[in-house]
């Protein structure tokens, strides 16, 4: 069949596998827009393995934390069908690239990456690694490769995809039109869910205590007590005003995510009610959330084969296109082809 239809638009996002599991945080703010995204775009997601050994790790608790992450991207509805769905490393031309892009990258500015800057101050710029400074060259790279149009991340991820667009626009400038430069999707606020512990906080699997964040390996009973455990204010009144109110807006919004339902709407039924009312109503809903995505997760991992084997598939997907893209980039740097590669 000639292929006369332009492509549709595409998509690309990770998410670290740096937590024994991702969190309700990560569902509303990622996985939900990804999945809704798969309608309209050619997706590519995966588990970006190759970043997490930018800091100190267990090899044998990368391998497990990646197959729950591809475990849970297909549990919250990522569609290895329609979608891309693989693990970085499987994809050697990601790391092949991020070395291209190295070359066009200033070192003043990736040094003045915010995320690199926060985190090699916590144990000393001195102690950091090297590939905690690359970082957001292979992210570059991750994205590039697939020539990807929109890239939906938090907004802590925003100054990546600027430097992913300079980069890109450099490289077009000095070697010819090569990349398509990327756009940033930022979710929307009423997405974003905050620490139950600390509602001026994002719900973040790094946060020192576990306390407010709700795992999605939790258990229901687990779950619905950090709900209703959940630190509000000491007025009465039930209403969505996150600067006065952030804990109880953070409720609200977890209510409204998890049934689908405008804020608005929420706010009318637990009018006049306690903070203690909602609290209980959103326990339950969450427990049974993280019951039945926990047991579609276990169905997923208890079957290690098919996993592999749909994660493989994904990566022939996923090489379809970062291959020619890398040959391209090749040829545009004056490396010479290997006799017989043409
Ligand atoms: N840096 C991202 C994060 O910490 C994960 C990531 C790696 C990513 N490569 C990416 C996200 C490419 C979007 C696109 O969340």
């Amino acid at each position: 069949m000639p292929d006369a239809s332009p492509r549709r638009p595409r998509v690309l996002s990770g998410a670290q596998p740096t937590a024994d599991s991702y969190h309700l945080g990560n569902y509303f703010g990622a996985f939900k827009q990804w999945v809704a995204l798969q309608d309209d775009f050619e997706a590519f997601y995966f588990v970006p393995d190759l970043h997490a050994i930018t800091v100190e790790y267990d090899p044998a608790l990368l391998r497990e934390r990646t197959y729950v992450a591809a475990a849970q991207m297909l549990a919250a509805g990522v569609d290895p069908d329609r979608s891309a769905l693989f693990v970085q490393s499987h994809v050697p031309e990601h790391a092949q690239l991020a070395w291209v892009l190295g070359g066009v990258t200033g070192f003043g500015e990736a040094s003045r990456m915010t995320q690199f800057k926060d985190k090699s101050a916590k144990g000393g710029q001195d102690s950091s690694s090297v590939g905690l400074f690359t970082y957001p060259i292979l992210m570059a790279a991750d994205i590039l490769v697939y020539q990807a149009d929109r890239v939906p991340v938090g907004e802590d991820q925003r100054q990546h995809v600027e430097l992913t667009r300079n980069l890109a626009q450099r490289f077009n400038h000095r070697f010819g039109e090569t990349f398509t430069v990327p756009e940033a999707h930022i979710v929307k606020a009423t997405a974003k869910i905050y620490d139950l512990q600390d509602p001026t906080a994002k719900m973040s699997g790094s946060n020192a205590s576990h306390a407010g964040v709700v795992d999605l390996t939790d258990t229901a009973k687990q779950a619905a007590k950090k709900v209703r455990s959940a630190v509000t204010d000491s007025g009465t009144e039930i209403r969505f005003d996150p600067q006065e109110k952030p804990g109880i807006a953070n409720l609200l919004t977890i209510f409204s995510a998890l049934t689908d339902r405008p804020v608005d709407d929420v706010v009318a039924e637990f009018e006049g009610q306690q903070y203690g009312h909602l609290k209980v109503a959103l326990g339950e809903l969450v427990g049974d959330f993280v019951q039945s995505f926990g047991d579609r997760t276990r169905e997923l991992l208890d079957d290690k084969g098919e996993l592999d084997r749909v994660l493989a598939q994904g990566a022939e997907q996923a090489r379809s296109v970062a291959v020619p893209t890398l040959e391209l980039v090749y040829e545009r740097s004056g490396f010479v082809a290997p006799a017989g590669s043409r």
